[in-house]
């Protein structure tokens, strides 16, 4: 078999067979075919796309490139989620606990924050002591344990993804659906659990910008899932605004805490319902989401969810008197309220603008070297479909950095503000199964 007949062949819209797309990711996981082969390839895919057979074999193939995590020790359904990433984006760490006080196992492998989206494990950082490195039999003795565990990946988790995504960094073919598709699938597959429910976002702070196109991937993973033999389920959710009112690493602990006590912001509480009534129809723990829903709420009022974040922080060396009294995490020397130049309607948060603010306010990395500020962010004082005057306060932005003018206008001017008052959507808009 050759490199260039497998390039030809896809150049030419020709589906590739599974023999074919082995050779290629062994060979290039070994070094044995080259970046500017590999590059063309990718190149040909974006352009001719590839079946549902192909995306299957490719994520098979990307997946057992590396280690498979055997979570067979682990009593009973384990169940995982994934989420594309957006701003505000706390959503593990509210779901996790929560599901875990309903009886579900959660074996969760999460990654850091990067521009500006920000990373379940940074966010778990800010409480001091927290540590997101276990080994592998410490996992699966937490999540045996107390039901849940939230750890990064592991050095050598889908290698070969490692590789190809750096390589469509740099050779602009990020955006293809197979690619993307097989990309994620093949993280969480290794990742060990027995089933997947994926949210899918779409909107500024997005991977993918429009409702159509996250439906699109949403469909491809789901169909990897079902060709691999692994209940996978897609949500489709909005982030055409931030997720709830919290930006930024600390600031977001504070907003889980306050919803695992009940108090959260009303579309975050709807997507951690909505997301865990699937969650618990997928470990078979209720019959319906129905009475799941019932039973998550239950939850949040009677404490268990809490309790049940207090007891996965202490589990993984996380110093609980930060989260039993917030008020202790790092707060930043400044507080700026960001206030209206116009009066009207909220239409949009623009999340990439806003993202990008507080990643330049100190809650983020622009490279993966950077070091982040836990205290910083932005929290919002306004939403979608909020009235505002003149000179109302449209949000607070927390930093330790005093050259903050500019961020200041930025944070202003990512508020789209209009006459007319638009119709709030609900935060999921479709589920995949
Ligand atoms: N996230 C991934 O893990 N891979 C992609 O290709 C895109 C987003």
């Amino acid at each position: 078999m050759r490199m260039v007949d497998i390039i030809i062949k896809k150049r030419d819209g020709l589906a590739l067979n599974k023999e074919e797309i082995d050779f290629v990711i062994n060979g290039y996981s070994k070094g044995e075919i080259p970046d500017y082969q590999m590059s063309a390839l990718l190149m040909a895919i974006v352009f001719k796309n590839m079946n549902k057979q192909e995306t299957v074999d490719l994520t098979s193939a990307m997946l057992h490139s590396g280690d498979i995590i055997d979570l067979s020790k682990i009593k009973g359904i384990k169940v995982d989620k994934h989420s594309t990433g957006g701003v505000g984006d706390k959503t593990s760490l509210v779901l996790g606990p929560l599901v875990a006080s309903c009886g579900v196992k959660l074996a969760k492998m999460s990654g850091r924050g990067l521009g500006h989206t920000g990373g379940t494990l940074d966010k778990l950082e800010s409480i001091p002591g927290f540590k997101i490195a276990l080994s592998e039999e410490e996992f699966i003795k937490q999540v045996n344990d107390i039901g849940i565990a939230i750890v990064g990946q592991t050095a050598n988790l889908d290698p070969a993804d490692k590789k190809i995504y750096a390589l469509r960094d740099v050779t602009g073919t990020v955006e293809s659906i197979p690619l993307i598709a097989s990309s994620i699938m093949s993280k969480k597959l290794a990742s060990g659990s027995d089933t997947i429910l994926l949210d899918v976002k779409f909107g500024s702070g997005a991977f993918m910008k429009n409702i159509e196109d996250a439906k699109k991937l949403a469909k491809t993973m789901v169909e990897i899932g079902d060709g691999l033999n692994k209940d996978t389920r897609a949500i489709i959710t909005d982030m055409t605004q931030p997720l709830g009112l919290a930006i930024g690493n600390a600031l977001e602990v504070k907003e889980a805490v306050d919803t695992l006590h009940g108090h959260g912001p009303k579309d975050f509480v709807e997507l951690c319902l909505g997301a865990g009534s699937i969650m618990l129809e997928q470990a078979n723990i209720c019959k319906n989401r129905e009475l799941a829903r019932k039973m998550l709420i239950e939850k949040l009022n009677n404490g268990e969810a809490f309790n049940k974040f207090v007891e996965f922080v202490k589990a993984q060396h996380g110093d609980v008197n930060y989260v039993l009294d917030t008020n202790k995490l790092p707060l930043a020397k400044h507080i700026i309220e960001v206030r209206s130049q116009q009066e009207g309607y909220v239409d949009e948060i623009n999340c990439l603008e806003i993202g990008e603010s507080a990643m330049r306010l100190g809650a983020g990395r622009k490279t993966i070297n950077d070091t982040i500020d836990m205290a910083a962010g932005i929290i919002l004082n306004k939403k979608v479909g909020d009235f505002v005057k003149h000179g109302d306060v449209l949000a607070y932005a927390h930093t330790n950095i005093d050259n903050f003018d500019e961020i200041i206008k930025d944070i202003q001017m990512s508020f789209k503000i209009l006459k007319d008052k638009i119709e709030v959507k609900p935060i999921i808009h479709d589920y995949i199964k």
